[in-house]
């Protein structure tokens, strides 16, 4: 009797929420529906800020990356004809690698025009803060219900960035500068994508020298001599590519960032 009872009012429960619910997966319907294409209108509208580049052929060509495959099956060369049609190419001297410290790198680069990070560059630009996915048997892109590094270690947002990182170590050459959290026990932490992607790709004499700029806070004591930059500095002596190390504070950046009579690269030697 009592699970009588029970049932009873659970079966007007569904029926007093049938309505509501399907009101709610209407809306989350069409929540998805316009996610998807604003996912699309932000990638065609951001590609459009560069110039010289057909945006629908490479939204297209994205898209063949993870389309009707399951999101954790996506491997990083999926993107290669992506990177084949739109190669990262930078002058000498101006990349800006960051570890931990992407904030103030890209805060640093959209006022300083000496230097650029991968976000600065189209497919980074475009991508940047956005999920995407496929699912199988669909053709359709979706940026909501996109598995994340809880669900499968490899996805497609991930992918895509070590693809990117390794196309942007490919692309470093002549001195090349990193921006490191002087607030990390470790600031080069050797698990990063930094790490295990960029500076794998870094050989002499295509790259010739690396500056690390330690991002610290006033009155903090981590400094250059941390155990985690020695390493750091080991792994570019071994292959020939010099070194330096320079901590700086996270307002002094701020404000040199914009200064226009600073030559590029002053804002962190002494
Ligand atoms: C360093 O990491 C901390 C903790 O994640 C963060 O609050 C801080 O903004 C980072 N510093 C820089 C320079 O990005
Ligand atoms: C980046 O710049 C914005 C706007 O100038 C500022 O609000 C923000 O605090 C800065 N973030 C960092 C981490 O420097
Ligand atoms: C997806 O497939 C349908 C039916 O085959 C087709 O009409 C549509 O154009 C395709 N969409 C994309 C984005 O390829
Ligand atoms: C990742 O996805 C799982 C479910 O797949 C979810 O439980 C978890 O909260 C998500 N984590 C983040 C950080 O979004
Ligand atoms: C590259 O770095 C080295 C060592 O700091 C310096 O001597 C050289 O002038 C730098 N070259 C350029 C083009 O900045
Ligand atoms: C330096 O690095 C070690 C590990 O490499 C870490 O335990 C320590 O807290 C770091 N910081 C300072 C200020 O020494």
């Amino acid at each position: 009797m009592a699970s009588g009872k029970v049932r009873g009012s659970e079966k007007r429960r569904s029926s007093i929420t049938a309505v509501p619910v399907l009101i709610i997966s209407i809306i989350l319907g069409v929540t998805l529906i316009w996610n998807k294409d604003e996912f699309k209108q932000t990638f065609i509208q951001r590609c459009q800020k560069f110039s010289g580049y057909n945006c629908q052929t490479i939204w297209d060509v994205f898209q063949q990356a993870f389309v009707n495959r399951d999101p954790c099956e996506v491997l990083p060369k999926a993107y290669d004809p992506l990177f084949l049609l739109v190669p990262l190419k930078a002058p000498c001297n101006t990349l800006m690698f960051w570890s931990g410290a992407n904030y103030v790198a890209h805060n640093f680069t959209k006022k300083n025009h000496c230097f650029k990070t991968m976000e600065d560059f189209m497919l980074g630009s475009v991508l940047n803060d956005q999920k995407w996915c496929g699912k199988k048997g669909s053709n359709e892109t979706y940026n909501t219900g996109c598995p994340n590094g809880t669900a499968c270690d490899k996805y497609p947002v991930d992918f895509f960035w070590r693809r990117s990182s390794a196309a942007f170590g490919d692309a470093a050459c002549g001195n090349v500068t990193v921006m490191l959290n002087g607030s990390y026990s470790s600031p080069f932490r050797e698990t990063s994508v930094f790490a295990t992607v960029e500076l794998k790709r870094f050989e002499f004499p295509r790259v010739k020298h690396l500056t690390a700029v330690l991002v610290i806070q006033e009155n903090s004591d981590t400094d250059c001599s941390n155990d985690s930059l020695k390493k750091l500095e080991k792994e570019l002596r071994d292959k020939g590519i010099g070194y330096r190390c320079s901590a700086v504070t996270q307002s002094h950046l701020e404000k040199c960032a914009s200064d226009p009579d600073k030559p590029c690269g002053a804002c962190w030697s002494q």
